[in-house]
């Protein structure tokens, strides 16, 4: 296919049906640079893609007691994730019902109620407006909509999803063939438990959200973009798997629908993970202390790097080593990087150390040369006259795609880029039904459901 051809300017009214723009920005092994560039498409994505479909929220571990809360986002709403008396963990949108305030400038805490700093009014921790000053201002208080709006909160095994759908798909569903990968990684932590650390690492660049998702099963970039990264474990004699001639490598990347894809790089590994990390600042003490105590099997040290598998679940988390990388649109050109540090809660003292350690690694010495390569695609796409991206490798070349439409591919297979632009195309060309929920809306609907 010819690198030409322009896209005309169409508008991007959030009702219209955008099919056959979409299909003019994205073809089969290319796609135009405004899906990067333009303020409009970005808009539109804030309306259509987040929240139409599942984002990653929270970990259970993060809100463990009734009051415990966290601020997160999905796309421009602000959402405050509330364990409440009850048990039950919603996510409230952080805007006040009264004259649109944010309620918390935090990003956690703890609350027995949230009050509006500018009139006063409070909302119970499940929503339900509490109290305002002089109520008798109002007719009929309790039937306004005035408890504070939500989102459909749904989890796996701890991992808190949110969305505004007004029928969402299940969430099993929605993780479909990423659903067994997601429970291997819970799995690999003793008793399938994992504590998330509150505080995360963030970083920002100044290129698109979607450079972070170009990257996410970029198995080829690594040899050439962390080049002095690889060169440093190639000084320490450990096993430097991503330095390899990337045409000589059985790892394997799968495309798993709805965006998702994962990148398997333990076939490309002849020793265990632990044997991938060279050494860091007191881990090689740390492992003595643990494997010299006779009741530890030293495949446990395998717990403290990651597992060698990267899961990326479309649009807002990736899995990279132990950590679970949130990406969050802020501005066209602009992308926040929030990375949370997972422990494994059972695991001895020793392993949840050295795990900080090897987090440590990759963000301080890799990533920022990832952050520099989209900081300069996003420069490169600048030029308006150069419209198209190419998005081909693998297609036809070693690609192989199920009866369901899944590609596995070689380490260099641009598949789950097309997959994930296949599902963005889907979202953004007609807009979904959303609905914000309210505390008592819910019951009184839940009532007549039971025919009560
Ligand atoms: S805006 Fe919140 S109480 Fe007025
Ligand atoms: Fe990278």
């Amino acid at each position: 296919m010819p690198l030409t051809g322009t896209v005309a300017t169409q508008p991007t009214d959030p009702a219209s049906d955008l099919s056959a723009l979409m299909d003019d920005l994205i073809r089969p092994e290319l796609v135009h640079r405004r899906l990067y560039t333009d303020a409009g498409l970005f808009d539109l994505e804030m309306q259509r893609l987040f929240g139409a479909t599942w984002s990653y929220l929270a970990h259970d571990s993060e809100v463990p007691n009734a009051g415990d809360f966290v601020r997160r986002r999905i796309g421009r709403r602000q959402v405050l994730v509330v364990r409440g008396r009850d048990g039950q963990v919603r996510g409230l949108l952080n805007r006040c019902t009264h004259r649109g305030t944010t309620l918390v400038t935090e990003d956690r805490g703890c609350r027995k109620r949230f009050t509006c700093p500018y009139h006063g009014w409070g909302f119970e921790l499940d929503g339900r407006l509490a109290g305002l000053p002089v109520p008798d201002s109002y007719d009929r208080l309790y039937e306004r909509p005035f408890d504070l709006g939500q989102i459909t909160v749904a989890a796996h095994r701890g991992f808190l999803f949110g969305t505004l759908a007004a029928e969402p798909i299940p969430l099993a569903d929605w993780l479909g063939p990423a659903l067994p990968w997601l429970d291997a990684h819970i799995d690999r932590h003793p008793g399938g438990r994992l504590t998330v650390l509150p505080t995360p690492i963030r970083q920002e660049y100044a290129g698109n959200w979607k450079l972070a998702w170009d990257n996410a099963a970029d198995g080829l970039h690594a040899t050439f973009a962390h080049r002095s990264y690889n060169l440093l474990g190639r000084e320490a004699d450990t096993e430097t798997v991503l330095a390899r001639n990337p045409a000589h490598t059985p790892m394997i990347s799968r495309t798993l629908g709805h965006g998702h894809c994962v990148v398997d790089q333990r076939p490309g590994i002849t020793g265990s993970p632990w044997d991938t990390m060279r050494p860091l600042p007191t881990c090689s003490d740390l492992a003595a202390g643990l494997t010299a105590r006779s009741e530890v099997d030293r495949s446990l040290l395998d717990l403290a790097t990651g597992n060698m598998v990267n899961l990326s679940l479309f649009p807002n988390l990736i899995f990279v080593g132990n950590q679970l990388m949130v990406v969050e649109p802020v501005a066209v050109d602009r992308t926040r990087l929030s990375y949370y540090l997972v422990l494994a809660a059972d695991a001895p003292e020793e392993i949840n150390l050295m795990r900080l350690r090897v987090d440590e690694d990759f963000i301080s010495f890799g990533t920022p040369d990832d952050l520099e390569m989209f900081e300069r695609v996003q420069d490169g796409l600048g030029i308006a006259e150069e419209e198209w991206i190419d998005i081909s490798r693998g297609d036809g070349a070693g690609d192989e795609v199920d009866a369901a439409g899944l590609v596995t591919g070689g380490i260099s297979t641009e598949a789950p880029i097309r997959g994930y632009l296949a599902e963005w195309k889907r979202l953004m060309a007609r807009p979904t039904p959303m609905r914000v929920r309210r505390s008592r809306v819910e019951a009184a609907l839940n009532r007549l459901t039971k025919g009560e």
